[in-house]
């Protein structure tokens, strides 16, 4: 049964990526006392762009940390709208993780399916999974976007309906692009995820999608069978809540 999320509003944006760096770092602390290793999908965008920037500066065991991402742009590396590129000058080029530890999306493939089916198969390659099997990231980071979407699971599409594959592209025809993206069996089989929203534009989705049951947004579908759902809040997104 998907647990209730917990809510932590924090006062300031500085107070959320301080708290999320946080949450980052006993989950850590916890995964590889258990079993040796971290594993993370990072999200995109630019709200995580702030807790990159702090764990960058953090002591943390980053031998033992391994980064995924929840989702891509159609684009390579080195592009301006690349997730990776986004969190490699954050955190990932200021810390000493070893290149080994880092899968990014191979979104230079100009077949986004290919891109999509070549990060299934490492997915399933690193988790060691069988057929019908779907990877437990100890942490998902997740952000919410302006329509409701998390990752790039936008409304309307497809990849809201998938149940098998891991990982898939989408047209996303308000964007005119391409996006690759985990699919919910993959968000909602992790230990925890983590959304992170800062910022009064915010604040009327996050009141919706935490309090409209009806609303039918892909950010609901977010729901980790076995695992914890956190939302991150400062006092701007959590401006319309009204349970405070
Ligand atoms: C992306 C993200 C996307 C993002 C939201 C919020 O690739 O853009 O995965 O889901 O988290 O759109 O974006 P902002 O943090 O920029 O508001």
């Amino acid at each position: 049964m998907p647990s209730e999320p917990e809510i932590r509003i924090l006062h300031t944006p500085q107070d959320l990526f301080q708290a999320a760096a946080s949450e980052f770092a006993t989950r850590t602390a916890a995964a590889i006392s258990d079993r040796g290793k971290f594993t993370v999908a990072l999200s995109g965008g630019s709200t995580p762009k702030s807790l990159y920037s702090v764990l960058a500066k953090a002591a943390l065991p980053w031998e033992k940390i391994f980064f995924f991402w929840g989702d891509e742009r159609h684009v390579p590396p080195d592009h301006p709208d690349s997730n990776y590129r986004m969190a490699s000058e954050a955190l990932l080029s200021k810390v000493s993780v070893p290149p080994g530890n880092i899968f990014r999306i191979r979104a230079e493939e100009k077949d986004a399916d290919v891109a999509a089916q070549d990060y299934e198969q490492t997915l399933r390659s690193f988790f060691h999974l069988r057929p019908g099997e779907f990877p437990r990231f100890d942490l998902i980071l997740l952000g919410l976007g302006p329509d409701g979407h998390t990752a790039s699971l936008f409304p309307e599409t497809a990849a809201l309906g998938e149940t098998k594959r891991l990982v898939v592209a989408i047209w996303v025809e308000k964007l005119k692009t391409h996006r690759i993206t985990f699919t919910y069996p993959v968000l909602n089989h992790a230990a925890c995820v983590m959304f992170l929203v800062s910022g009064g534009d915010k604040a009327e989705m996050v009141c919706t999608v935490l309090e409209d049951r009806n609303a039918n947004l892909p950010s609901q579908k977010v729901q980790p069978v076995n695992g914890k759902l956190l939302w991150l809040l400062d006092q701007g997104a959590a401006g319309k809540l009204s349970k405070k």
